[in-house]
């Protein structure tokens, strides 16, 4: 259903479809079908009895019901050859083999890895079959006040736990959030029915704070193992812990790569046990030269291929949302002006933030004759398995994040695969058949160019969170914590140094009131600490709607990528702009929203994203309970500009840059060459001194989310950390912060 708007064009449209629907929703849809059908194709009988004048109305309302029960028996018919077809493909999984295998394994050992190619039905089928073999049964009184215990499995992307929650449900044939839920942050998809619960590893880490020994669960699968999230790695350690003091307790590791050795050694030489895949041989083909735009080679290779090889869907990877995007719409336009002289194209770009509706799309199997195009993130290399992908295009890179203790930055940066990341994008190709995988980078950059395996995320990333939450739990000894492998001390040390002048640490290394409170929000320690902090300043109100606004994962606004409406959309877009700082636009976003009475065509009419605003609303909800929770009191002064931007500095005062003479932007502290984002709404004011909530390196380092504010705040909000002497000349002399344990 689109809308009549017409002020949109291309793919781009797609952002605009009526929201999902629930299940009664469809059902509801499919019995207007059925109507809409009768009234089309008017039984014979309803003819005839019109013609010769004989209408019966009793006749003709049998003849209705007939025929609605006719198409209800159909319907359950195609239900359950649906299910019927489940089965078989559950049961043409490799997994499928070693169910028996598997479950005496898991019955004899405390704690089991197990390796299998990805596909291989690792993460849909392990927790059924723990669930068929009565894992969910209590035995006695444990664990907590639940009826069953729950079988659990942490995935490191929220859109993997979401769909392969989903998927499950349909195979289990019980509707998602009953026996099969999920849990991602702001969103829990579980009831006291749920037997077994999908969530991001960072939601389990969560779940330590309510319950420290994970009384609920019988048996934890951490699931992709091998991608070493930060969380996931941090989980180890803490499940390690409770499967030593919980002898009724299992845990699974399960990974996809063949280096299980490391894991099982970790787990004090817990058994491998290996799930052989079906390989088909995939031919690897390199550039001659090096790419110099990848996307839009992407884009050249996919149509090549679809020009000139034998049907079979295409899957590229690129590194984020704004490229699938693009490659998207390029790709549509081009297959637009080619028609009808190539054979059907199905775009579908998968990427974390994508509604999940949308991601459904990538699941549907391709009609004959026509070819799908996967543009995916590395979401695709081992947590999502497509089925029917014949060939990879590999871009050869991915956004990571990046720490330096040194200078407390933080950004997203786009670097080069590692070589098991490059070998997993290419096994995707050889599931169905052998394929063929494109890398759009040299050999020569393949073999001396690319590192073997990428750095685990604990040793480039700030461990603000981790800090903070490992403290609520009481472990105090950081450094000698069981890390697989341990992040490099500064950065330790660095992020406890941030968790004290923040306020969240005593001099003493130790928990604050301030900090405990900080760790029960979800959110970064910087926005905890805004939100919390902005009770003195008289806004919380205002700053639990920017916090919640800046935690929607999608894009506010909704930019057209082409035709006149680019010029429409980006005046009514910056119709919303406060010169002060991007934060108060957001703000000012949602106060009109909420003030059109959360208003659908209100989005429509100004270019902004339905689903993003109410996923803010319901993250405002959420953020709303826990400040109750922890006695922080909504008080609300939405005209005083000043306060909301002092309060959002006493959190963000590390992401501080200062205007240069040279009218270019460094960064207060440890000074680095900044610029504004583009579609900020300082970037033409060019304040003298900003916040920023995020520093994003691509061609530049771009700030992004910008505030503007006055230099004086920042001794004033910071004393710990800010010298007058600093922010009068601008200079980059520490203060010295007094010696913290650990
Ligand atoms: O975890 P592993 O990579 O071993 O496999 P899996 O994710 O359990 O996938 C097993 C099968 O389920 C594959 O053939 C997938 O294509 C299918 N699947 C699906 O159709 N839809 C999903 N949302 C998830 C998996
Ligand atoms: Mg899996």
């Amino acid at each position: 259903k689109k809308r009549g708007k017409g002020h949109h064009s291309g793919s781009a449209s797609s952002s605009y479809t009526s929201s999902s629907g629930t299940d009664e929703e469809n059902v509801q849809g499919e019995e207007q079908n059925d109507y809409n059908l009768l009234l089309q194709n008017p039984i014979d009988f309803v003819k005839d009895a019109v013609m010769s004048g004989t209408l019966d109305l009793d006749k003709l309302a049998e003849e209705l019901k007939n025929k609605k029960e006719l198409q209800r028996k159909e319907r359950e018919n195609k239900q359950l050859n649906e299910r019927l077809s489940m089965k078989q493909q559950r049961a043409s999984l490799p997994i499928y083999r070693h169910r028996e295998g598997l479950l005496e394994a898991i019955g004899k050992h405390q704690v089991i890895i197990v390796v299998g190619e990805t596909g291989s039905g690792k993460t849909t089928q392990i927790p059924q079959y723990l669930y068929e073999a009565g894992y969910n049964r209590k035995t006695g009184n444990e664990g907590s006040d639940r009826e069953f215990m729950l079988v659990g499995c942490t995935q490191p992307r929220r859109v993997a736990a979401m769909s392969v929650a989903k998927r499950v449900s349909d195979e289990m044939d019980v509707k998602l959030g009953h026996e099969v839920g999920y849990c991602i942050r702001f969103e829990d998809r579980t009831n006291k029915d749920t037997k077994i619960k999908y969530m991001t590893d960072g939601m389990l880490l969560r779940e330590f704070l309510r319950e420290p020994d994970l009384a609920s669960y019988s048996v934890l699968m951490i699931d992709e193992a091998h991608e070493r999230t930060l969380q996931t790695d941090v989980l180890f350690g803490l499940v390690k812990d409770v499967a030593r003091f919980r002898s009724d307790f299992k845990l699974i590791i399960s990974s996809a790569t063949l280096d299980a050795q490391k894991f099982s050694e970790y787990f004090d030489d817990a058994p491998i046990y290996e799930v052989p895949g079906r390989r088909y041989p995939v031919e690897i083909l390199y550039t001659k030269q090096p790419e110099g735009d990848y996307v839009d080679a992407a884009v050249v290779t996919a149509l090549q291929i679809h020009v000139t090889q034998q049907l079979g869907d295409i899957l590229i990877f690129l590194t984020g949302q704004s490229e699938i995007e693009t490659a998207a719409s390029i790709l549509e336009d081009r297959s637009r002006n080619l028609g009808g002289k190539i054979k059907e194209l199905i775009i579908c770009p998968i990427y974390a933030s994508l509604p999940s509706n949308e991601q459904a799309k990538v699941f549907k199997p391709t009609p004959k004759n026509a070819r799908k195009i996967v543009i995916a993130t590395n979401i695709a290399e081992t947590s999502l398995t497509i089925n029917g992908i014949v060939y990879v295009i590999d871009a050869g890179f991915i956004k990571q994040n990046c720490y330096s203790p040194k200078t407390g930055v933080e950004s997203l940066v786009v670097t080069p695969v590692c070589k098991a990341s490059a070998r997993q994008r290419a096994g995707r190709a050889g599931r169905l058949c052998p394929g063929k995988c494109f890398r759009l980078y040299t050999k020569w950059s393949y073999k001396h160019e690319i590192e073997e395996s990428s750095i685990p995320e604990i040793q480039r990333t700030n461990l603000g969170s981790v800090v903070l939450l490992l403290k609520s739990l009481g472990i105090d000894d950081l450094i000698n914590f069981d890390y697989m492998d341990p992040p490099p001390s500064e950065t330790l040390i660095a992020s406890v140094q941030q968790l004290y002048a923040l306020g969240a640490l005593n001099n003493l290394g130790e928990l604050t009131t301030l900090g405990r409170k900080m760790a029960e929000f979800p959110l970064d320690p910087m926005l905890s600490k805004s939100l919390i902090n902005s009770e003195k300043y008289g806004v919380s109100q205002e700053v639990m709607v920017i916090a919640s606004m800046l935690s929607v994962n999608n894009n506010i606004f909704f930019y057209p990528k082409k035709g006149q409406n680019v010029t429409v959309a980006n005046n009514a877009i910056s119709a919303f702009y406060v010169t002060e700082g991007d934060h108060l636009t957001l703000l000012n976003v949602y106060s009109q929203w909420k003030d059109s009475n959360y208003s659908t065509q209100w989005c429509y009419e100004n270019f902004v994203q339905p689903r993003a605003l109410n996923r803010a609303k319901d993250i405002m909800e959420q953020l709303q309970n826990l400040c109750e929770r922890v006695e922080v009191a909504l008080k609300s002064n939405p005209t005083d500009k000043i306060q909301i931007a002092k309060a959002l500095t006493s959190g963000y005062f590390y992401h501080t840059a200062r205007l240069q003479r040279n009218g270019e932007y460094k960064t207060l502290k440890t000074p680095i060459d900044v610029d504004i984002h583009p579609t900020s709404s300082t970037f033409k004011e060019k304040p003298k001194c900003v916040i920023y909530y995020e520093l994003v390196m691509t061609t530049k380092n771009y700030m992004r989310t910008v505030a503007q504010i006055q230099p004086e705040w920042l001794v004033e909000v910071a004393p710990h950390y800010y010298t007058q002497k600093e922010i009068e000349f601008g200079e980059s002399s520490k203060k010295k912060l007094p010696k913290i344990k650990n």
